[in-house]
C-alpha cells in the first residue's frame, strides 16, 4: 500500500524539477509585469537558483542600464543582453528574469526555446502603467508620453511574447497566487495529465 500510495506524495516542484534536466524556466514579458518578483518566489519554490538578467548585465558592464543606455546606446545594451542570456541559459537549471525588451531578439527566442520553458507575464496597459511609474530608471519610459510609449510597445510586442511555451495573467492579487498559476500550469507542461491526475481518489481506487 506505501508503495501505490507514493507517487501523490511526489510534489509538483520536484516533478517540475526533474522534468527540466539541465532547461531554465525563462520569464519574458513587458517592464513591470513582476518578472523579478515572481521569478525570485517560483525559484525559491523550486529549490532552482535565480537569475536576474539585467542585474547580471550590469554587472557584466560595470553600469547601471542607464548608464549603458546613455554612454553606448540601446543596441550595444541589446548586444550585450543577448550574449548574457546566451551565457546564463548554459548554466541552468535556474529561473531566469529577462528584460522586457529580450525577448525581442530571434536568436534570443530560439536559445530560450532549445534550453528553457519560457512563461509569459501578461499584464494589461494600466497595470504597466501603474507599476512603472514607481521607478525613473527605465530608460525606454524617458519620454514625453511614457503612456503612449508603454501603448506601442504592447502593441509591437505581445505578438512576440505570445510564442512563450505558456501565457499567466499578472494581475494585482497577492504574488503567491501568480507563483501557484506558474507551478500549475508548469507541471502540466512539462508532466502532462498523467501526474497531474494523480488525485488521492485515483490512488484509493489503485490500491483497493
Ligand atoms: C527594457 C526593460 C528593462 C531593461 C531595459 C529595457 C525593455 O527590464 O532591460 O530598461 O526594453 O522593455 P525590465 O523588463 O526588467 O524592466
Amino acid at each position: 500500500m506505501s508503495d501505490a500510495a507514493s507517487p501523490a506524495q511526489v510534489s509538483p516542484e520536484a516533478d517540475i524539477v526533474s522534468a527540466l534536466g539541465a532547461r531554465s524556466i525563462v520569464l519574458v514579458g513587458m517592464m513591470g509585469v513582476g518578472k523579478s518578483t515572481i521569478g525570485r518566489r517560483m525559484a525559491i519554490r523550486l529549490k532552482l537558483p535565480f537569475v536576474d538578467a539585467d542585474t547580471e548585465i550590469e554587472a557584466a558592464a560595470g553600469m547601471t542600464i542607464p548608464e549603458i543606455f546613455e554612454r553606448h546606446g540601446e543596441q550595444h545594451f541589446r548586444d550585450g543582453e543577448a550574449r548574457v542570456i546566451a551565457r546564463l541559459l548554459d548554466g541552468g537549471p535556474a529561473v531566469l528574469a529577462t528584460g522586457g525588451g529580450a525577448f525581442m531578439r530571434e536568436e534570443t527566442r530560439n536559445r530560450i526555446a532549445s534550453k528553457a520553458v519560457s512563461i509569459w507575464l501578461r499584464a494589461d496597459h494600466d497595470v504597466i502603467m501603474r507599476r512603472v511609474r514607481r521607478r525613473a530608471d527605465r530608460p525606454l519610459l524617458q519620454t514625453a508620453d511614457p503612456e503612449g510609449t508603454v501603448t506601442r510597445l504592447l502593441t509591437e510586442r505581445e505578438p512576440i511574447y505570445g510564442k512563450a511555451d505558456l501565457t499567466i495573467a499578472s494581475r494585482d492579487v497577492p504574488h503567491d497566487r501568480i507563483v501557484d498559476e506558474c507551478i500549475e500550469t508548469l507541471h502540466a507542461h512539462l508532466c502532462g495529465q498523467a501526474a497531474a491526475s494523480e488525485t488521492p481518489a485515483d490512488v484509493a481506487s489503485a490500491v483497493q
